[in-house]
Parts: structure tokens; C-alpha cells; sequence
């Protein structure tokens, strides 16, 4: 005769299809009852009633039945939301879309750096636009909860659409953005801490319908603080490019943000070298404003490449297209980011 045993090490195979953990993991197996060698059981899923849960139906009655049950009665309930978080899964809709479900294919790109103020938010915008010309599926995640800047940057002037509490990212030149502006109102200060800075984050991934990508770049707050740790912990699979600029300082500190990534695994992708030299229209004469040689010194010691030194520019302006920190195509430093988008694209191989 069939025991509770036996019932539980059988369901032990049994996953979640959303949250690709075993049922008895998840703490979905709400009950077992055992009569005649009847089995009655009654599991809870991150989400019910989907095709998924028909197939769970079918291999559990058939796990049951080899096992030895008589007969299979089987229940099923959603798990509470807190469970559902608890194992890595967003509301339960979200679940099955998450950027950080097993299922993802997207490649993660995070652009960090040790000071502020170095390019960050622009090298990860124009290396979004960059990629999404040479026709990849290009995300951009805001990271900088309290000194977000990429909607700005980009001209972007509309919010997401919600719909059925799924959101939807802004898409401007091919990039799907989301940032906590999007949910600001007025440029008011963001005064969340810690715990609510990682859940944002979370949502981010969890709530956020990407569609498929193959790219996303997350640009990362200055420093290695709580968000830049939080996207190593969260993301085991995250590449880097860490930004600096040519002055020997700044590579020092910049070499920080790089041991960061050393330490937690993850793949530092290059340097980018940016405000790296001033070149005179007129004479064509470069002249290193910010010094020289942080790039290469960054390079050496976090043993990666240079994938482009850019110099100080401003983005044509454009009447018609308002973005006021995306380099056009044709624009010089645009085509450094073309070839930095190719050489990402090439180390990557995706
Ligand atoms: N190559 C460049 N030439 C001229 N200006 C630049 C260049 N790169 C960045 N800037 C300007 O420098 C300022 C800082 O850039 P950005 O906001 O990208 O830096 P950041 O590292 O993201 O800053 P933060 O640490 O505050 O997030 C911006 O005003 C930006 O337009
Ligand atoms: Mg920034």
C-alpha cells in the first residue's frame, strides 16, 4: 500500500512551471490524504487554470499511479503572492515572462563604473541605440532608481502602458526603456531604501512584459553600493563594462567597480575610455583634457580590452527628433559606438 512517503518523494519531480522548482520546494503540496489506497492531494501553483497545469495534472496522476495509488484524487490553488516572491517568481501573471526565470535568452549587459559622473547613463543609451541599429532586440534598465536619467536622455516623454498589471516598457529607436522616472511624478526625490530599492529592481524583471530580447543594459548608479550589489546577486550571469575616464584616479577607482565583478564572477566585457580627448574641428589636433592613460591602466589591471575611447561631443541637434544625449549614426562618436556595438555583439556571440 502506497504510503505518504512514497506520495511526497513522487511529487518531488513535479516543478512549478513557473517558477521551475519542484512543488515540494515551493511548499505547494497542501496536503496529502491516504484512504484505501486512495491518494488525495491538493498542490498549489503560481498560477492556475493554464495549459501547464493540465500537464501537471497528467504527471502526477501518472507518478501516482506508478507508485502504487489505487486511484488519484488531485486538487489545485494558487500560492499566496508572498510564496510566489519567496521563490523568485513576480505576480502571479508575471511569473512565466521574468527576465530572471531560466527561460530568459536575453543577455545582461550592466554598465557600472567607481565615480559618478563618468558617462555611465550615456555609454549604456548609446550602446542600447548602437545595438538596436544592427538589429538586435535591445532593453535598457534604468538602475539608478534615485538618479535615473534615461528617459531624459532619450527624449522620452510618455510613461509605459499598464494593462492588466503587466507593464509595458517605453520604446524609442528600437530600445525598450523602463526607469523609475517613468513612475515619478514632477522629478520628485525618490527617498526609498534598501529592501524597496531591490523590490524595484524585481518589478523591473518580474512585472515588466519585455518580449523577447537579446539584449538588456542596466545602467548602474555610481559606486558599489546596494543596487550594484543587488544586480551581482541577482544576476549570475551579468557582463560588464566598466567606464572611465582617461584620468588616472578615475581609472583607480573605476578598478573597484571591477573587482566587484571579479569577485561575485561575472565577465567583465571591456572598458569603455569616455571624455577620453577633445578633437579640434579646425586643426583636427587632439588635446587630452582629462589626461591620459586611465583606460589603458584599467584595462591591465582588470586584464580585459578597450572596446572604444570616446571623446568629449555633443549630439547634433535635431529639431525634429528631440534626444539629447543620443549620437546620430553619422555622427562621429556615433560610429565609435557602432563598432563597440559590434565588438560586444562579437565577444558575446549572440
Ligand atoms: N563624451 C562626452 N562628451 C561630452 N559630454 C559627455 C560625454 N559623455 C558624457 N557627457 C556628459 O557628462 C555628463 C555625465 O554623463 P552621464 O550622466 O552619462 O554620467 P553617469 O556616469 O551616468 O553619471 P551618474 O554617476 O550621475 O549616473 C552628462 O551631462 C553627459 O551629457
Ligand atoms: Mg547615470
Amino acid at each position: 500500500m502506497i504510503t505518504e512517503e512514497q506520495v511526497l518523494e513522487a511529487l518531488k519531480s513535479i516543478e512549478d512551471p513557473d517558477l521551475n522548482k519542484s512543488v515540494t520546494e515551493t511548499g505547494g503540496v497542501r496536503s496529502v490524504r491516504i484512504k484505501n489506497g486512495n491518494v488525495s492531494v491538493k498542490i498549489a501553483l503560481a498560477r492556475t487554470g493554464t495549459p501547464e497545469q493540465m500537464k501537471v495534472q497528467q504527471d502526477v496522476v501518472k507518478l501516482l499511479k506508478d507508485a502504487g495509488a489505487e486511484s488519484v484524487g488531485l486538487r489545485f490553488e494558487a500560492l499566496e503572492e508572498e510564496e510566489i516572491e519567496k521563490h523568485g517568481g513576480g505576480s502571479s501573471a508575471a511569473a512565466s515572462a521574468s527576465l530572471l526565470s531560466k527561460d530568459n535568452k536575453a543577455e545582461f549587459i550592466a554598465v557600472t563604473s567607481g565615480k559618478g559622473g563618468v558617462g555611465k547613463s550615456t555609454v549604456s543609451v548609446n550602446l542600447a541605440v548602437a545595438l538596436a541599429r544592427a538589429g538586435k532586440k535591445v532593453g535598457i534598465i534604468d538602475a539608478d532608481i534615485y538618479g535615473f536619467s534615461v528617459p531624459d536622455m532619450m527624449g522620452i516623454d510618455t510613461r509605459p502602458k499598464v494593462e492588466n498589471d503587466r507593464i509595458f516598457p517605453v520604446e524609442r529607436f528600437g530600445v525598450k526603456v523602463m526607469s523609475m522616472g517613468f513612475f515619478v511624478e514632477d522629478n520628485a526625490p525618490v527617498i526609498w531604501r534598501g529592501p524597496m530599492l531591490g523590490k524595484m529592481l524585481n518589478n523591473f524583471f518580474n512585472e515588466v512584459e519585455w518580449g523577447e530580447l537579446d539584449y538588456i543594459v542596466l545602467d548602474l548608479p555610481p559606486g558599489t553600493g546596494d543596487v550594484a550589489l543587488d544586480i551581482h546577486t541577482m544576476l549570475p550571469e551579468c557582463k560588464e563594462i566598466v567606464v572611465t575616464t582617461p584620468h588616472a584616479t578615475a581609472a583607480f577607482v573605476a578598478a573597484r567597480a571591477g573587482a566587484m565583478a571579479i569577485r561575485t564572477h561575472h565577465e567583465i566585457l571591456g572598458i569603455v575610455e569616455n571624455m577620453a580627448y577633445f578633437e579640434s574641428k579646425v586643426t583636427g589636433e587632439k588635446e587630452y583634457v582629462f589626461g591620459e592613460g586611465g583606460g589603458e591602466r584599467l584595462k591591465d589591471e582588470l586584464k580585459t580590452e578597450v572596446l572604444g575611447r570616446i571623446p568629449l561631443g555633443q549630439p547634433t541637434e535635431n529639431k525634429n527628433v528631440f534626444a539629447p544625449s543620443v549620437y546620430e549614426e553619422e555622427h562621429q562618436i556615433g560610429g565609435i559606438y557602432k563598432d563597440m556595438a559590434q565588438r560586444v555583439v562579437e565577444k558575446i556571440g549572440k
